[in-house]
C-alpha cells in the first residue's frame, strides 16, 4: 500500500532557501509513496509541481472576505494546494485551538475539496496517568463531531504524542500501531469509514525503519527532520 509522507516545515526556511529545497526535493525522491510538503504559506506556490504535493499547515475558519491576516479554504483551493494539517499541537498550544475550532477547519477544507490532516495526541502527563486512550477518543469524537459522512472517506488523522514532537523521544512500534488501530476502530464505529492515521514526532533517519513496515500506520508527518531537504528524501526513499 501506498503510504503518505507529508514534511511540515513550520515557520522555517528564509525564501533565499526555497529554490535549493525544492531542487534537492525534485531530483533525488525516489519513491513511488505520496510526499506532501507543507511550507508557510508564503512559499506554497513555488511548491506545486508534479514530484510532490503541497500542502498547507493551517487553514482559516472564515471563508474569503474582510479577515485580515487569514487565509481561506478557497484560496489554499485556488493555490493548488490539495492537504491542511488541523489543530497541529503548536496551534493548539499558542493559537489557543480547539476541538470547535478545529470542527469548522474541517468542514471548511471539505467544502473545498481540500483533505485535513487532523493532528490528535495526549501529554506526557496523559500518559503517565494511563489516559492516552480516553484523551484521544474523547478529542476525535468531538473533533468530528456531525460531519458529513460521504464527505470525510479521505481525511487523515495524524497521531502526534505531545511529549514526542521535536523532543527525540518516540512511542515503541508496538504502541504506535495499537494506537493507530484505536483510532481507526473509533472512526470506523462512528461513521463506517475506513480512516489513514499517520503517525508523527521525532521520526528521523536513524528511526525510520522501525516504524516503516507497521500495519496500521499509513505513513508520516515529518517535522525537524523535513527542514534538510538531504535528510528529509533519505526518510522518504527509505519508507
Ligand atoms: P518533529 O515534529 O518531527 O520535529 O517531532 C513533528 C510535527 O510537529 O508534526
Amino acid at each position: 500500500m501506498k503510504k503518505i509522507i507529508v514534511g511540515n516545515l513550520k515557520a522555517n526556511m528564509n525564501m533565499d532557501k526555497v529554490g535549493d529545497y525544492i531542487y534537492t526535493m525534485n531530483n533525488s525522491i525516489n519513491s513511488d509513496n505520496e510526499v506532501v510538503i507543507c511550507p508557510s504559506y508564503i512559499y506554497i506556490p513555488f511548491f506545486t509541481n508534479e514530484n510532490f504535493n503541497v500542502g498547507s499547515q493551517n487553514v482559516s475558519i472564515y471563508d474569503n472576505g474582510a479577515f485580515t491576516g487569514e487565509v481561506s479554504a478557497e484560496q489554499l483551493k485556488s493555490a493548488r494546494v490539495k492537504y491542511v494539517i488541523v489543530g497541529h499541537s503548536e496551534r493548539r498550544k499558542y493559537f489557543h485551538e480547539n476541538e470547535r475550532v478545529m470542527n469548522i477547519k474541517i468542514r471548511k477544507c471539505l467544502d473545498n475539496e481540500l483533505i485535513p490532516i487532523v493532528c490528535i495526541g495526549e501529554t506526557k502527563e496523559e500518559r503517565i496517568e494511563f489516559k492516552t486512550k480516553q484523551v484521544l477518543r474523547m478529542d476525535l469524537l468531538e473533533i468530528l463531531k456531525d460531519l458529513d459522512r460521504d464527505k470525510i472517506k479521505d481525511l487523515i488523522i495524524a497521531y502526534e504524542p505531545i511529549w514526542a514532537i521535536g523532543t527525540g523521544i518516540v512511542p515503541s512500534p508496538k504502541e504506535i500501531d495499537d494506537i493507530a488501530l484505536f483510532i481507526k476502530d473509533i472512526v470506523k464505529s462512528a461513521y463506517k469509514i475506513n480512516v489513514k492515521v499517520l503517525y508523527g514526532g521525532s521520526i528521523n533517519t536513524t528511526n525510520i525503519d522501525k516504524f516503516k513496515l507497521l500495519n496500521d500506520i499509513d505513513g508520516f508527518l515529518v517535522g525537524g527532520a523535513s527542514n534538510n531537504p538531504n535528510e528529509f528524501v533519505q526518510i522518504i526513499n527509505e519508507i
